[in-house]
């Protein structure tokens, strides 16, 4: 088996270095769009033999070193008792939103098994269909980001309701965090134990809030997530959207590797967050829309860069984007490979 990103992982510097891309299994594939044309988005997430094809498209077409997990940060939020519909176009609604302590106290926690069976038959499933190719990783969103969703009842450009609950009701706020760390620490220990051999958690939208703000209303339900998935033994990766100004809250959470977005550099970056993580990123996944050589050019630099870090898993620095080329996706692919 290719294990160059478990390796880079465990905190070593690993010749080619690993690629993959966040969002790889995804509309800019036409082998994706073949898939999907058959069915509803929702219905893909639910059903094992699908989402397990999905997953494993992008490594066969872009010879990426991991596969990620095909399904969606807001799965579990269904069982929770929201409901749950990705309008074409139009991103993710959830009714009812959750903004009174009655909306709160109908909500309540999950059980994976129960739950979300099928996510757990993808991973297994995947695991034996990945045997002697990559290693699997699972993931889950962070409870900030997962409780913006949650709150707006979608995607929101002003965090309006979130940051009216964050500083009008404390209390509530700190309830539901505490809720959605419970549902994500049973979430991850159940794709862990169904044979994920590494985690990442996004916290999109963590990066809206100041450093006071992040530290006191989101860090602790990170950490303790964090901290809860040690025991299950696999490397565990934490990715925060726009985090430029949280880097040095970042430096203690018990995860191996942080993930950069496309902002900063990483020799900055790598100033502030110390020499004990493995970092992963950072390409501005419009890079994709350049011409070869300027896109050779990015490539390098960030390879430079990566060097000085412990160990560097080359991704993008968010998700690619769906009208993206994917033979200059195969492309980045091959040329992170040959520039390391
Ligand atoms: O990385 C992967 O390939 C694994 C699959 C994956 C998806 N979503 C599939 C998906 C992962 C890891 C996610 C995470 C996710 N989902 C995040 C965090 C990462 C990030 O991008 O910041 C967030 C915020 C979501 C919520 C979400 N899901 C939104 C806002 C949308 C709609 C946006 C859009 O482009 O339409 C989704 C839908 C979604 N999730 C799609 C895919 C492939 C598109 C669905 C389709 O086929 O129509």
């Amino acid at each position: 088996m290719n294990d160059r990103f478990l390796r880079a992982c465990a905190g070593e510097k690993v010749s080619p270095v690993p690629v993959w891309l966040m969002r790889q299994a995804g509309r800019y594939l036409p082998a994706y769009q073949a898939v999907r044309n058959q069915t509803d988005f929702l219905t893909l997430c639910k059903t094992p033999e699908l989402a397990a094809e999905v997953t494993i498209q992008p490594v066969d077409i872009l010879g990426v070193d991991a596969a990620i997990l095909f399904s969606d940060i807001l799965i579990p939020l269904e069982p929770m008792g929201i409901k749950l519909t990705f309008l074409e176009g139009a991103g993710p609604v959830l009714i009812p939103p959750v903004r009174t302590m009655e909306d709160l106290n109908r909500l309540r926690t999950i059980s994976p098994k129960d739950d979300v069976p099928f996510v757990l038959e993808t991973i297994k499933i995947l695991r034996q269909e990945l045997k002697d190719k990559v290693p699997l990783i699972g993931f889950a969103g962070a409870p900030f980001t997962l409780l913006t969703y949650m709150v707006e009842g979608g995607t929101t450009r002003t965090f309006l309701y979130t940051k009216r609950m964050l500083f009008e009701a404390p209390d509530m706020f700190a309830k539901l965090m505490d809720l959605l760390t419970e549902v994500t620490i049973s979430y991850l220990k159940a794709q862990a134990d169904a044979g994920a051999q590494a985690v990442q958690l996004f916290d999109t939208w963590g990066g809206i809030l100041s450093r006071r703000d992040y530290l006191a209303a989101v860090k602790p339900y990170v950490s303790r997530i964090l901290s809860e998935l040690k025991e299950s033994g696999i490397p565990r990766i934490y990715f925060v959207l726009d985090g430029g100004h949280l880097l040095e809250e970042l430096k203690d959470l018990d995860a191996e590797v942080i993930g950069l977005d496309w902002r900063m550099d990483i020799k900055d970056a790598l100033k502030r967050l110390g020499k004990e993580k493995v970092v992963q990123g950072n390409l501005d996944p419009f890079s994709l829309f350049l011409p070869e050589e300027r896109l050779k050019e990015r490539v390098y630099q960030i390879l430079e860069q990566g060097r000085e870090a412990r160990a560097h898993i080359f991704n993008l620095g968010h998700g690619i984007m769906p009208a993206a080329p994917p033979e200059k996706a195969k492309l980045l692919v091959d040329l992170v490979h040959q520039l390391s």
